[in-house]
């Protein structure tokens, strides 16, 4: 009986002792833990009003760098409603971000908009060269000129039949999808008339200067391109008209309502709509017609976009 009790005592504090490590290491790695976590971005943004759910968006959507830059600025729902924007595109964070600093009565849709088109910055400043592998797609603004001697390839004639004056010229996937459009809007008794097509470097600078010594250069630059960015070089643009129009007023005709909701079923925009005059940098132009394949144009006329926002998020920044 004697040796029994001699034995237990030890095993109690071996028990004990185990308990007490345990209960001490659970009690240290939490700290270690705790301590940890506060030095996390998620606890220092929670820490100035951020919710989990909006720091994990934030975590989703940006990088721990751009995180980091919030952490200097208070709590502000509108990151959150730029990043919630449909077409927010990841390495232009920064960018929205000083629109919105200069701008603070802008909504959360225009600075991603205006960003994304470029037309955050001044027209015609930090002009990059027109990316010529995107064939079809490929962008021609008041930010990306073609080289003056760019000439497509695969110019065709436009058959009089089409068109008034010389015969234009047109890529031939262009033209062959204007030729589909024609037809369908004949079988509805509209018809689409083409004014302009292609139009080289030296016609465009021709036009412009044109315009320039007798409308002067707010005018101008609102209407016609300079020369190097016009899209009727890339051969994928047409102007149109139909009978009865003065060419102003085409967005009065019943061809006009046709090209509204058809166009973009043959592969064309409408390129300068009414109110998207800051994105365009190009005054409403009903006329103007550019062909970028069927999937792009209806990408466009479904999302309500100008191609230039389209350029920058499926094609610029495709991921
Ligand atoms: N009128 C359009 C903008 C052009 O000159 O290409
Ligand atoms: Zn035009």
């Amino acid at each position: 009986m004697k040796g029994r009790k001699i034995k237990k005592k030890p095993t109690i504090i071996l028990v004990c002792s185990v308990i007490l490590f345990v209960v001490l290491a659970i009690f240290i790695t939490k700290t270690i833990n705790e301590l940890n976590y506060r030095k996390t971005i998620e606890y220092k943004l929670i820490s100035i009003g951020y919710s989990k759910e909006e720091t994990s968006l934030l975590a989703k959507k940006t990088d721990e760098k751009f995180m980091e830059t919030l952490l200097d600025k208070e709590y502000d729902k509108m990151y959150l409603n730029i990043i919630k924007e449909k077409f927010f595109i990841k390495n232009k964070v920064n960018e929205y971000i000083k629109y919105y600093e200069d701008n603070l009565n802008s909504q959360a849709n225009e600075i991603v908009t205006k960003v994304n088109a470029g037309a955050n910055k001044k027209w015609y400043e930090q002009v990059k060269d027109t990316d010529l592998s995107k064939d079809i797609l490929m962008i021609n603004n008041k930010f990306y000129k073609l080289p003056s001697d760019y000439e497509p390839e695969d110019l065709v004639d436009v058959k009089n039949w089409y068109a008034y004056g010389d015969t234009p010229k047109l890529r031939k996937k262009a033209y062959e999808s204007f030729i589909s459009m024609f037809n369908a809007a004949k079988k509805e008794n509209i018809t689409i008339i083409i004014n302009s097509a292609y139009r080289s470097y030296k016609k465009q600078e021709e036009l412009y200067n044109q315009y320039l010594s007798q409308y002067g250069k707010e005018y101008t630059d609102a209407y016609a391109a300079r020369p190097g960015h016009s899209e009727h070089q890339t051969g994928l643009t047409v102007d149109v008209t139909t009978y009865g129009s003065n060419g102003d007023n085409f967005d009065k005709t019943e061809a006009f309502k046709w090209l509204q909701d058809n166009a973009h079923l043959y592969g064309f925009i409408l390129r300068y709509p009414k109110g998207k005059e800051d994105i365009t940098g190009y005054d409403y132009e009903s006329w103007h017609y550019r062909y970028v394949g069927v999937d792009a144009a209806t990408t466009i006329h479904d999302n309500d976009i100008t191609f230039d926002e389209y350029y920058a998020y499926y094609i610029e920044n495709a991921s």
